[in-house]
């Protein structure tokens, strides 16, 4: 039988992820309140458009509909909800790619927690789903974001313009994933 990606029991060093709920939908208010945290988000991404509700309500559209989409990340020594991370279903150029994506509350920036998350997820994502490659849609700002994808292997492999500015598209293959 597949591997059902929304009732696995994913689990890194440090941290257990899960499907959102919305008991999550408080914690994440600490997210969607900080400039820093969505400075690179679009307007439409953030209050008073969107709200911590919305964004955790889309997340779980995603799990019906794309049977992928961010999972809460909890950190196994305090039980905390600290974020999120996952693989979500995007096209690039008209072409379907699987993203890796990774969201921190900003009290736990720093800590290692996203690059952990993040290369988890590569490595169920190969196994799992056998994909060509991966990839991060980063904004070309986004320094902090740019250097998790750096520390897990993703290199540049060109740029996009989003809706919330141009973004570099940032790709391991599958090829170069195996060899290291
Ligand atoms: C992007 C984001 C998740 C990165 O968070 P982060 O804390 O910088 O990344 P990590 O959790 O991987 O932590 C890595 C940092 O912690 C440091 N660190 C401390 N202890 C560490 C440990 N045990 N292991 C690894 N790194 C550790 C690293 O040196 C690194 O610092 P550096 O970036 O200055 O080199 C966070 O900035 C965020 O949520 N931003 C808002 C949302 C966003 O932009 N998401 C990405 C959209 S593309």
């Amino acid at each position: 039988m597949p591997i059902n990606y929304y009732s696995y029991s994913h689990e890194s060093t440090r941290l257990i992820m899960r499907p959102l709920v919305l008991g999550d939908v408080k914690p994440w208010e600490d997210f969607m309140k900080s400039n820093d945290a969505t400075a690179f988000f679009p307007p439409k991404l953030k209050p008073p458009h969107f709200t911590a509700k919305d964004w955790i309500e889309r997340q779980m559209q995603r799990y019906e509909n794309d049977q992928l989409g961010l999972l809460a990340l909890t950190e196994k020594k305090s039980g905390h909800f600290i974020g999120m991370s996952g693989l979500l279903k995007q096209e690039v150029n008209g072409k379907p790619e699987i993203e890796v994506g990774y969201h921190l509350l900003p009290t736990y920036w720093k800590n290692g927690y996203a690059r952990e998350a993040a290369l988890y997820f590569l490595k169920f994502g190969f196994i799992t789903m056998l994909p060509s490659s991966i990839i991060s849609l980063i904004h070309i700002e986004n320094a902090s974001s740019q250097r998790v994808a750096q520390a897990n292997g993703l290199t540049t492999d060109g740029k996009i313009i989003q809706n919330h500015g141009p973004s570099y598209i940032y790709r391991i293959s599958n090829t170069d994933w195996t060899k290291n």
